[in-house]
């Protein structure tokens, strides 16, 4: 890809694999996250790190300019504060992300990789409540080509693979796969 790919979480376990997966293809990468220290400690030294948080759109701006794609596997984790639980933050930290990139050249992309949280509801009640785990509608809605990743009882590794092939689709191959949900 000529264009940066911002990993969102990239500093978590399965972004910093993601991170790694990226940069062994060649591609630049953009982490964006909350803490230096944790940056430091397990990126690799050519990653560019960006401190932000979903929560702060204008954070995002810079890390997110210019960017051909996007993974974003943020977790909000136990510490987290406010309204709506983990699932709030990630929908809406979705939200202020897209909001960013539809600021920007929006043209052909940027791609957008959501990975969904697994205690999300189940394919069984989303088809009872009509209800799609956060931040899914959102990147549904925007218009930009993506892949929404539900990781079920993958390992990191799988998620992170998958993340990728999502970018390239599969091993070896350049092209885009098309808009999808991998469960
Ligand atoms: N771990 C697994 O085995 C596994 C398996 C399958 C699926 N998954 C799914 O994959 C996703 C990521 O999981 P993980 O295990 O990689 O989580 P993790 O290790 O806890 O990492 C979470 C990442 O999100 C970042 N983050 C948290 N709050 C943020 C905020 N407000 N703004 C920006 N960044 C923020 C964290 O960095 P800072 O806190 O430094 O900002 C960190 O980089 C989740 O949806 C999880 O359910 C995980």
């Amino acid at each position: 890809m000529k264009s940066p790919i911002a990993v969102i979480g990239g500093t978590g376990g399965v972004g910093r694999l993601v991170t790694r997966k990226l940069m062994a293809r060649g591609e630049t990468v953009r982490v964006i996250g909350r803490a230096t220290l944790r940056a430091r400690r397990h990126l690799p030294p050519l990653a560019q790190f960006f401190l932000g948080d979903v929560r702060e759109p204008e954070t995002l701006r810079t890390p997110l300019h210019g960017c051909g794609a996007v993974v974003y596997v943020m977790e909000p984790g136990p510490g987290f504060r406010g309204s709506g639980g983990p699932a709030g933050i990630l929908e809406s930290g979705v939200v202020n992300t897209l909001d960013t990139l539809l600021r920007g050249p929006v043209s052909g992309g940027p791609r957008f990789v959501l990975v969904s949280r697994p205690d999300s509801p189940t394919h069984t009640q989303e088809r009872l409540t009509g209800r799609h785990p956060a931040g899914e509608d959102a990147v549904r809605a925007s218009g930009l080509p993506y892949t929404v990743v539900r990781p079920g009882r993958r390992t990191e590794h799988d998620v992170a693979e998958a993340c990728v092939q999502a970018l390239f689709g599969g091993p070896g191959t350049r092209q885009p796969a098309p808009d999808r949900a991998l469960a």
